[in-house]
């Protein structure tokens, strides 16, 4: 029987590159093999933005554009809303009974999440929500509710899954063998550095390029990004290592990487030429991406009949999971 994936997202934000080199670029190579569910993760985005739903709104929309423009075809990938799925609520409320608080706390991604806010917040960050503690236990629900097998993911999202995984293993062992057991799937590249070197490429940290950026906006960004800082004039000898215009040739597949990296250590190549090359090797990577969601963007009609389409397929997965569910819980009263 063929194999179902789940994956998800938050609709908090545009794709960068960080996303698809990450982990988007692999569900385009998966999503002919497997029986694939692709969710957009709207009240996992509520948790840390109950006070702006606006943005999750509109970025739901922005979401399913950018998926749609980087390969995802509609006919073999399940794209669909979180909050349209009321088994994934349901399944939530009983997997809570399953998990201690302080194994919430513990969680590595909820952990550095929380010191995030701390920073950010100061004092405000100590008022986390329930909701946003327990975020992992409704994501165990995303998945085991289709039955996923596989969950192709970056590396953040690892103790997640681990979590998911111990859920499962208790409510078989205390209900009987009912849900299925997922596994990672990691992509290569499980993390992108950002455009200032930082490990980590991000919206809120500043260092990212999105998809969707315009032309003008990629030239910006990198010629502002973080060079070998040991160069000082253009024919000085230079580290490509520590350079980040070298990495994001790398990262595109620039033909031409052997060169750049031959000349960039014996001096025969300033940064100012580098980053010129690099801006327009960018470009033509991202121009097949820009030309897709020109498309979508006008005919958001198309976008939302994909959207409703793969809502109706993943409900109706969902509705067999629950059923299951109910009987082992036993809350299968006048089934
Ligand atoms: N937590 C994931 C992220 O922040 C998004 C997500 C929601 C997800 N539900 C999921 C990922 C289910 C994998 C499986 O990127």
């Amino acid at each position: 029987m063929q194999k179902t994936i789940l994956t998800g997202l938050r609709p908090t934000g545009n794709l960068h590159l960080g996303h698809y080199f990450g982990a988007a670029q692999n569900w385009v190579k998966l999503q002919d093999e497997y029986d694939f569910y692709l969710e957009i993760a709207d009240i996992q985005a509520l948790t840390d933005n109950f006070d702006n739903p606006d943005k999750v709104r509109k970025n739901v929309h922005e979401i399913a554009i950018d998926l749609l423009s980087i390969g995802i075809n509609p006919s073999s990938v399940h794209m669909f809303i979180q909050s349209m799925i009321p088994e994934i609520a349901e399944l939530t409320v009983i997997y809570s009974n399953l998990v201690t608080m302080s194994r919430l706390y513990r969680n590595p991604t909820v952990k550095s999440e929380i010191a995030q806010k701390k920073a950010l917040f100061g004092h405000h960050g100590e008022s986390v929500t329930y909701g946003f503690v327990g975020y992992p236990v409704s994501q165990a629900a995303d998945i085991t509710a289709f039955n996923g097998n596989l969950v192709p993911v970056g590396e953040d999202q690892l103790p997640l899954i681990e979590q998911c995984r111990e859920i499962v293993r208790k409510f078989n062992s205390i209900y009987g063998e009912t849900l299925v057991e997922p596994e990672p799937l990691l992509s290569k590249a499980a993390r992108v550095k950002g455009l200032d070197g930082n490990e980590k490429m991000g919206k809120s940290l500043g260092n990212a390029i999105f998809l969707a950026d315009s032309d003008e906006e990629i030239a910006q960004k990198i010629m502002g990004a973080i060079t070998d800082p040991n160069k000082i004039r253009k024919d000085d000898p230079a580290n490509p290592e520590v350079c980040m215009v070298y990495y994001y040739h790398k990262l595109i597949g620039n033909k031409n990487l052997e060169t750049v990296c031959e000349e960039c250590k014996h001096g025969k190549r300033g940064c100012v030429a580098c980053k010129k090359e690099l801006i327009l090797k960018m470009q033509e990577f991202l121009k097949p991406i820009h030309e897709k969601r020109a498309y979508y963007e006008t005919h958001p009609e198309e976008v939302d009949a994909i959207l409703l389409e793969g809502t109706e397929a993943a409900r109706t997965k969902a509705k067999e999971t629950m059923a299951k569910v109910r009987q082992s819980v036993k809350i299968d009263y006048f089934d």
